[in-house]
């Protein structure tokens, strides 16, 4: 039973994740797929996430189904934060144990983002500002150079999820050695993709504001970048969005050492697309 950990902040959309999992998987002639996570305990997430013990216990109950559910044939989804490096180590070591391969799907967001997913949720499911803070500080971001961590999946929210990528290292892989070195890869740095992430969000939002006082022609500042962006006429958010996931998806495909320079970067790249 080969595992697919989720991994994310608070209101990252790991279910919603795990969701399109279990029903490509479904789709794909696996019969059974199980997902296992808060959702199913029943778990009323603030009160166990502002008590450290209640929160060890939650992770006991999630570690012992998942090993319960341990059988040669079925899929299990972890569903829950999974943030804790050390959790994560002794899941791998579960697996190692039953000698079948894992991955991680990591759904990298910001903590604005997830803060505003929340307040669209229903209340049941929401997060209190003081245990999604608290959850955020917290939070390990995984590192595929950790073996337990790899091979990790890094997805952004507007990102589909690479299916066919997930199965094959989960279904054609054979269970790794207890001691097999992994390549690094330089793609699923989660700090390099937040960053990304993050940094062309930001230049989005000052044009966006730049533009609502200044005249075409101006040139405007964004942060994190040296150089100004000329603009010879009005964009909209769409526009501009678009040129984002562009930029974005380019990027991922030829990452940069320097994540210094991904502010720069991008201002060239709308500054030519605007042309
Ligand atoms: C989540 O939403 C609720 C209701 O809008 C709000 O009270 C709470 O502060 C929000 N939490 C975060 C982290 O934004
Ligand atoms: C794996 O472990 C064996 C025995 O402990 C050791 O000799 C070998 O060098 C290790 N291989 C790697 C790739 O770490
Ligand atoms: C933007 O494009 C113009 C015209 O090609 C060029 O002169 C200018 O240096 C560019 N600016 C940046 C920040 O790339």
């Amino acid at each position: 039973m080969p595992l697919v950990l989720m991994c994310g902040f608070p209101c990252s959309g790991k279910t919603r994740r795990a969701e399109e999992l279990k029903t490509y998987f479904r789709e794909n002639g696996q019969k059974k797929v199980e997902v296992v996570g808060d959702e199913a305990l029943c778990v009323d997430r603030n009160s166990v996430y502002e008590d450290s013990q209640k929160e060890k216990n939650v992770r006991a109950s999630l570690k012992a189904e998942v090993e319960r559910k341990i059988n040669r044939d079925d899929i299990v989804i972890l569903d829950s934060l999974n943030y804790i490096k050390g959790y994560r180590y002794e899941l791998f070591c579960l697996i190692k144990h039953a000698q079948t391969p894992h991955c991680l799907v990591y759904c990298l967001t910001s903590d604005e983002q997830s803060s505003s997913w929340n307040a669209s949720r229903e209340a049941a499911q929401q997060y209190n500002k003081e245990t999604f803070e608290a959850l955020v500080q917290r939070f390990e971001a995984p590192d595929s150079r950790n073996r337990w961590d790899s091979p990790l999946f890094t997805v952004l929210s507007d990102d589909t999820l690479p299916f066919e990528a997930i199965s094959e290292a989960l279904l054609n892989r054979k269970a790794p050695p207890p001691n097999q070195s992994t390549q690094s890869q330089p793609l699923s740095s989660s700090n390099f993709l937040y960053e990304l992430d993050k940094m062309t969000q930001d230049v989005l939002t000052a044009i966006f504001n730049a533009q609502k006082t200044s005249v075409p022609g101006d040139s405007i500042s964004v942060p994190g970048a040296t150089e100004k962006i000329s603009i010879t006429r009005s964009i909209n958010m769409a526009e501009l969005r678009k040129l984002r996931r562009q930029f974005i998806s380019y990027t991922k495909m030829h990452p940069t050492e320097n994540t210094g320079q991904i502010a720069n970067m991008f201002v060239q790249y709308l500054n030519k697309s605007l042309l």
